[in-house]
Parts: structure tokens; sequence; C-alpha cells
């Protein structure tokens, strides 16, 4: 099982360039089954979960050329068929692997998929996903742990979403692609990458307007074609960095940022009292010694993301005073805590809130990455930590971030990476 091993203590210098988002990236490989044709992403960032889905379309017969050195990933989807069935076993290891029903009902007018996630399922719903097709005209039905969808013709209709969903938005978006007449998704996420999503979509035929705000139109066409992208920056990656100069109390560089995606981690960063300065698409976050406690709640976009919340935890945990975190999305993202606690974090859970109390010094321990986010925060908890911190179950950071520990051993951090 691989492990990533911090001794901390040591200041961060030099710059960063982040990957391409994790986020966009996984809906156009999804959305690249509509056209039937050839996709070619170019700076795809070469992650577990890029692999995973990638894995999951070859499943149903599409052919993929993942060239880890060129950083470009090549998708033919001409060979589906519309009785594929996707291998249960790799749609259950990823949430985001349902991406790929929105696409399949729109280009074969069926589709049946296990369930993904197993246990996900209670938390994490996907019953605006469904009420969406259902809009569209499909019959969806659910039962002994599969989800089929199917629909003669699928018809555009207006859609209001209960929740700002990121996932709904997309499979729905792309259901509609190639609907009759008009769709209109109100309620809809509008998180950057969305908007991306709406951009690959578009230069593969599709006509949709207001991707990336709360009323997206879509008005079907026929046919899709095949096209090359290169997805956005990562917003989260760049946010997670970011954290690494403050927690650390360093200047470094950062260099593949869109300062507009990231207005709500740079304004609670400012907050704290981090320096940050934009020069076109890199930025410079400076941070020393005199930093404050802040309260956050995570919102949908343009809120603070909820995927930013454990590495902000790690930040304040080094903070002298109270800070309060709220996380309105998930109801159980604060598995972060009790590992931090190892590592001498005085954090109390209240319901939906965490209250941090900012203490003198972390010291290393052995600690669990739970999920993706949480083993970031305790990677740059153990950049702080007096001594050395083992991170187990990197598996999980490796899904969404590109050699985190390259990243940081190229701004000085004393990381590696134990396999084995
Ligand atoms: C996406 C991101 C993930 C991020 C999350 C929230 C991808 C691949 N993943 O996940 O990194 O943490 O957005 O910003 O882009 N919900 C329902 N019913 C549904 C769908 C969602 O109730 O049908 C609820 C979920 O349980 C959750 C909330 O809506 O509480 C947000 O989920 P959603 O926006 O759908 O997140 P994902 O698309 O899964």
């Amino acid at each position: 099982m691989n492990k990533i091993s911090v001794r901390g203590g040591r200041k961060l210098q030099g710059e960063v360039n982040i990957s391409t988002a994790k986020n966009s990236i996984l809906p156009i490989i999804a959305a690249s089954i509509l056209s039937g044709d050839k996709c070619v992403i170019d700076e795809a960032p070469m992650l577990e979960d890029v692999f995973v889905i990638s894995d999951v379309l070859r499943s149903i017969s599409a052919d993929i050329n993942i060239n880890e050195e060129a950083n470009r990933i090549v998708i033919d989807t001409s060979n589906i068929k519309d009785d594929s069935e996707p291998s249960s076993n790799l749609v259950k290891m990823m949430r985001a692997s349902f991406l790929i029903m929105g696409p399949m009902i729109s280009r074969f007018g069926k589709f049946r998929l296990s369930l993904p996630g197993g246990c996900n399922i209670g938390t994490r719903p996907i019953d605006l996903h469904l009420k969406g097709f259902s809009a569209l005209g499909a019959e969806v039905n659910v039962g002994h742990g599969y989800v089929e969808a199917q629909a003669k013709k699928l018809i555009g209709n207006k859609i209001y979403l209960d929740f700002p969903s990121v996932g709904a938005t997309e499979n729905v978006m792309m259901a509609a692609v190639m609907a009759e007449g008009e769709t209109i998704i109100e309620n809809a996420a509008e998180e950057p990458e969305i908007q991306d999503l709406g951009k690959f979509l578009n230069n593969m035929g599709a006509n949709i307007i207001g991707a990336g705000t709360d009323t997206i139109r879509i008005i079907g066409v026929k046919n899709m074609k095949g096209t090359t992208h290169k997805p956005i920056c990562d917003r989260i990656e760049a946010g997670t960095f970011m954290i690494a100069a403050a927690i650390t109390r360093s200047k470094i560089k950062i260099n593949g940022v869109n300062e507009e995606y990231l207005k709500p981690i740079i304004a609670k960063l400012t907050e704290v009292g981090v320096k940050i300065a934009l020069d076109g698409n890199s930025m410079y976050v400076d941070a020393d010694s005199d930093l404050k406690p802040i309260d956050i709640k995570t919102m949908p976009y343009p809120g603070f993301p909820t995927d930013m919340q454990s590495q902000m935890a790690g930040l304040l945990c080094t903070i002298k005073g109270t800070s309060v975190i709220t996380e309105t999305i998930f109801e159980n993202r604060f598995m972060h805590a009790a590992e931090m606690k190892r590592m001498g974090a005085n954090i109390k859970i209240d319901g939906r809130s965490s209250i941090i109390e900012g203490v003198d010094k972390l010291t290393g321990a052995e600690v669990r990455a739970t999920d993706l986010r949480a083993g970031a925060a305790l990677i740059l908890c153990g950049l702080a930590a007096e001594g050395e911190t083992e991170v187990t179950d990197i598996y999980h950071v490796d899904r969404g971030y590109v050699s985190i520990e390259k990243k940081l051993q190229g701004l000085g951090a004393d990381v590696e990476r134990i396999t084995g």
C-alpha cells in the first residue's frame, strides 16, 4: 500500500504548475460517447479517476489511447453498441461513472448500468439526474442494484433542479443535446467545469447557451461530431497549493491558474491574512506568521467549495483563535478531523459545523487519507508539523492530484512516496 511521508518544518519556495481539472475531464470523457467519432483531449491530467472512467468506457467497447508522456487522450467511441453495459465493478469504484448515462441515452435511446458507488447512495443520491431524464421523456426504472432508462425519442422540456447538483446538471445537459426541441435547465449548477463541458459539447456540434449560469438553454441538434479540447485548470489543485504556502508561512508562485474560478478561495485566504497577487495566469501567494482565524460556509459555486474544506481546516488548525467551518453540501465531510487530532489539532464537530481552535504546533503522526481531499489536507498538515507524518491510503489522493509529492518536492518540501 502506497503512502506519503512528510518531514515538516521546511519553508516552501519556487513555483508549481497546475494541471487541468479532474472535474472537467471526467464529464468530457463521458460526453465523447455522444459523437460515435474521435475526440482528443490535450493536456489531460494523468489521474487515477481518469484511468477508471477510461476503463468504464473501454468496458463498453470504446477505444481509448492514453499517452501519458504527451498528456493526450484519444477516444474513439464508434464501436459502442446500443446494448453495451459497463462493468459494474468499475462503475462502483467511482460515482462519476454515472455521467455516461446521459450520453448513452442520448445516443442510443436506452441504457442500463449498475448503481454507482454502492454505500454512497444513501448520502449521495442520483434522484435529480433521474428526474431530469424522465422530464426528457425517458422511462426510468431503478431496482436490483441497476438503473435502466429508455426512450423512443427524447423531447426537450423545462427542468428545475431542486438543488444545483453538478453531476445532475452535466448529465441532463448531455442527455438533452440531441433531444427534439428546446430544454431549459433552471437552478443549474454554475461551476466553471460546467461551462467547460458546455464549450466541449458546442464544439461537438451542440447548441447550448448559458452553461456556467443558473439557467441553461439547450436547442436539440441532429448529430454530434468529434473534437479536440484542453480542459480548464484545476481550481481545487490550485487552492490546495495556495494552502501549502499558507500553512508553511511561505511565498510561492502558482502557474496556470484562472483568477475568476479562484475568487471564493482568494477571498477567504485574504481574510485569513494571506497576501495574494495575480500576474496573468500566475499567482503569488505570500503568508507570514500573522494570520487570523475565520468562519467559512461551503456553498455551491460561486460559494466556497466543499472540495477545499478539509485543506482549509488544516490551515485553520495552525492559526491561533477559533474558526468555524460549516459544511452545507455533504453530510459527512469531517472525516479528516479525527486524523488531524492525531497530529495535535483541536477540532470539535457539532452537527454540520467543525469548531477549530488553533494550536501552537502540529506534531507528525501516522494518519489515514479517508478521502481524496482529506488526504491532501493531511499532507498539508504534515508540511507544517514537527517531525514526520505518514499519510496512508494515498490512492485516494492519486484519484485527483497529479504527482502531488513531485510538485511539493519542486517547492522544496521534504516529501516522499513510499511504495509497497
Ligand atoms: C461534484 C464534484 C465533486 C464536488 C461536488 C460538489 C465531479 C466529478 N465531482 O460531485 O468533486 O465535491 O460536485 O461541488 O465533478 N444530490 C442529490 N441528488 C442528486 C445529486 C446530488 O441530492 O441527484 C446532492 C448530493 O447528495 C450532495 C449535493 O447534492 O449532497 C451535491 O452533489 P453534486 O453537486 O451532485 O456533486 P457531484 O456531481 O457528485
